[in-house]
């Protein structure tokens, strides 16, 4: 089994009756959206891309990587939210989240850059790539976002300075829009090659598009075995039977949960290369699900990090969450703890034992100690952290996230929230168009 659903730890804040009572809702859900005619159906697009790829532009993009990996020292990705999270979550998970510094690796470093308005984010990675060979890879859908918008202009700068106009169109390499918008018709008029982010897959949506592809084959990473984990993942979470899928029981258990007044849900995972995979998560489900009043609140942490800071208020404090627990079961990697003669630690208990060992007694500890503390555990074991898991565990969160949104009722496929701060930062930043609502946001300043 790549994936499968452990609910022991649930204690007893879930009955057998309490899922079969929301059953009926999750596959009303579930029903909406193989139907394709529920809110936000216009970007579905995610849902056939394991098996319904541009077959032309997966070559494509194994072929660019290949250049890429050729012709440059450091490669930068440049994009905000589901334009670059997805590809960062999947090269730290499946390589390391010290993937730039695996010793003699063949394949560039890669940074990603435009996801922030950082100044010194953006000088101390300017820095870095001084005396180096760089490629870019300019990722947004609109093609019109600030933060990777203003990083492309930076970067252009410098390779255009390093390389001239003309070496470096073949250093720059935009995933965009397939017809419209600012940066398609830009990369075309510059002869930039170009990638598709498809109509009907939103950024958060587009990591198995050339949004994640490109950056993931860069590192190196086997991007057939992760459209193949997506594939079998489509295949096994496709039936109306919470008792034999368990992508959909996931859904079942978050929104009983919530309906109990749990309102947050923590992803806890006991390996820092799972970091950006959480972040990735977060934004999957918050943007999805965060709207009309409504949704769980997406946390994240790295357990045993974590429990020496945010252990002590899941044990003990206000009672508001549920863990979701990623339990990688083959680690990959062994390191026995050495023994000592001084015996200094009293650790000599462990010597001898796998390090991996320890880490999953740990988890099985606070598996333990969190559900006695009343806060409910789902575990969900993952066989590795190879590609392939890599894919199959996206398609599971995709599609829990798109049925959960419509079990909670609201349309997990836009993000209006997100344009509140862009209209004031225009406004206070002198935009044409946004006089009135500068005028407005300043007096508030003043009063
Ligand atoms: O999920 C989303 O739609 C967003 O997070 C976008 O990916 C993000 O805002 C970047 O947008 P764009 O790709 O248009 O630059």
């Amino acid at each position: 089994m790549t994936l499968s659903l452990n609910t022991k730890f649930l204690g007893n804040s879930i009955t057998n009756e309490d899922l079969k009572n929301i059953s009926n809702e999750v596959y009303a859900a579930q029903a909406k959206l193989n139907a394709r005619n529920g809110e936000g159906s216009d970007f579905l697009g995610w849902i056939d891309l394991p098996e319904n790829y541009d077959k032309e532009e997966f070559a494509r993009i194994k072929a660019a990587a290949k250049r890429i990996q050729d012709s440059c020292d450091i490669f930068v990705v440049i994009g905000i939210g589901g334009s670059y999270l997805g590809a960062r979550a999947a090269i730290e998970f499946v390589k390391s989240p010290v993937y730039n510094n695996i010793p003699n690796k063949k394949t560039p470093d890669i940074y990603f850059a435009g996801n922030s308005i950082s100044a010194s984010a953006l000088n101390d990675l300017l820095k870095i790539c001084e005396g180096k060979d760089v490629c870019i890879n300019v990722v947004s859908k609109s093609g019109t976002t600030t933060e990777p918008a203003v990083a492309f202009r930076v970067f252009r700068n410098l390779l255009e300075e390093k390389y001239g106009k003309e070496g470096a169109k073949d250093r720059i390499f935009s995933t965009t829009d397939r017809a419209k918008g600012t940066l398609k018709k830009f990369s075309d008029e510059n002869g930039y090659e170009t990638f598709v982010v498809p109509d009907d897959v939103g950024g958060r949506f587009s990591v198995l598009t050339a949004v994640g592809l490109l950056p993931i084959a860069v590192a190196g990473i086997d991007i057939d075995a992760m459209m193949k984990g997506a594939q079998d993942a489509r295949k096994a979470y496709a039936n109306a039977d919470i008792e034999n899928n368990d992508c959909l029981k996931y859904v079942a258990i978050r929104n009983v949960l919530y309906r109990q007044g749990k309102s947050v849900e923590i992803l806890a995972a006991y390996e820092p290369a799972a970091q950006m995979l959480c972040e990735w998560w977060k934004q999957l489900f918050g943007e999805s699900e965060g709207k009309d009043g409504k949704g769980i609140f997406p946390s994240s942490v790295i357990f045993s990090t974590d429990l020496h800071s945010l252990g002590q208020f899941i044990q003990d404090g206000t009672r508001i969450m549920f863990e979701t627990v990623l339990d990688i079961k083959n680690a990959n990697d062994e390191l026995p703890i050495p023994y000592d003669p001084a015996n200094v630690d009293k650790l000599n208990f462990l010597a001898g034992k796998d390090l991996d060992y320890v880490n999953h007694t740990a988890m099985l500890g606070t598996l333990f100690a969190h559900s006695d503390g009343n806060v409910p555990n789902v575990v969900l074991e993952l066989e590795n952290r190879s590609e392939y898991s890599f894919g199959y565990l996206v398609y599971f969160f995709e599609l829990a996230c798109a049925i959960s949104g419509y079990t909670l009722g609201v349309n997990p496929f836009n993000q209006p929230g997100v344009e509140s701060y862009k209209k004031n930062m225009f406004a206070l930043l002198g935009k044409e168009g946004y006089e009135d609502l500068a005028q407005e946001l300043n007096k508030r300043i003043t009063k």
